[in-house]
């Protein structure tokens, strides 16, 4: 079972690793996407566009979008993750919200979930009204992009146990799946100062750990919530195929667009 809230505790306690480890890996291959398929037919715009990435998590893409001119509306539900993009990506508004809940005050032109983001919804029900709450939030002819690990994803990448050794990190990492949801149990040890009386006395190691787990949403569930919600010419690539994704196998982007 998945628990929303137990996914956000886990991604604030996770926070600075991933940012140091898994914060940029998706950044150009999604920021390229956004370009040529979300922003590419408003190029000549006088204003910028608005891009909501959704799940900003530590605000990687949310730097690279603004960097490329755009106005940038990032959403999370971890506060450490988004401690991380309020330092990277300033003039980025950045909102505190479960996506399940999502709302925004004014809509916005592209919308962006990087990273596997939304297989963290707990069940259909939930993806379904989040796809009804993002749709709800763009304006007319607005595009939405995002990425799904499919089953064949968890099979090949969850299936693998993965260290990393560092002068001030000792991570490791046990995938699993059960045919419908995959998790990875991650425990790490970094140094911390220990003080008495303010003083510096040495380092001591601590323990932390946390549980990341994922839905498989088939693609017939995923076009069925996108056509329900209203939104129209469903486009999917395939991240090695058709991305140039190298290792990233079973990852699948959809392409989604509101009505004009
Ligand atoms: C794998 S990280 C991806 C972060 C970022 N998009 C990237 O590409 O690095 C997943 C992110 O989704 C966020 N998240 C998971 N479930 C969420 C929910 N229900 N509402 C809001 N954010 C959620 C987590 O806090 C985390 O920052």
């Amino acid at each position: 079972m998945i628990v929303p809230d137990a996914v956000l505790a886990a991604y604030d306690r996770f926070a600075d690793v991933y940012d140091r480890h898994w914060g940029a890996m998706m950044t150009a291959p999604v920021l390229r996407m956004v370009e040529e398929h979300l922003i590419g037919q408003d190029k000549d715009a006088a204003t910028p566009a608005t891009v909501l990435d959704l799940c900003c998590g530590t605000g990687q893409l949310a730097a690279a979008l603004l960097a490329n001119g755009h106005a940038v509306v990032g959403v999370d539900g971890s506060a450490a993750m988004l401690a991380h993009a309020a330092r990277r990506a300033p003039e980025a508004v950045l909102l505190h919200q479960d996506v399940r809940q999502l709302q925004l005050d004014q809509p916005v032109d592209a919308v962006v979930s990087a990273f596997d983001s939304l297989n963290h919804l707990p069940d259909v029900e939930d993806f379904r009204a989040t796809m009804q709450r993002v749709f709800a939030c763009m304006r007319p002819g607005a595009g939405f992009l995002f990425d799904l690990n499919t089953e064949e994803g968890f099979r090949e990448r969850f299936a693998d146990d993965f260290s990393i050794t560092e002068d001030n990190l000792v991570l490791t990492a046990r995938g699993g799946f059960d045919g419908e949801v995959g998790s990875y149990r991650i425990a790490w040890l970094s140094p911390e100062e220990r003080t008495s009386d303010e003083v510096a006395t040495g380092r001591v190691w601590r323990r932390y750990d946390v549980e990341l787990a994922q839905r498989c949403f088939p693609r017939e569930v995923v076009l069925a919530a996108l056509h329900d919600a209203g939104f129209l010419d469903v486009r999917t690539f395939d991240a090695v195929a058709d991305v140039g994704m190298a290792g990233h196998v079973g990852r699948r982007f959809y392409l989604a667009r509101v009505p004009a």
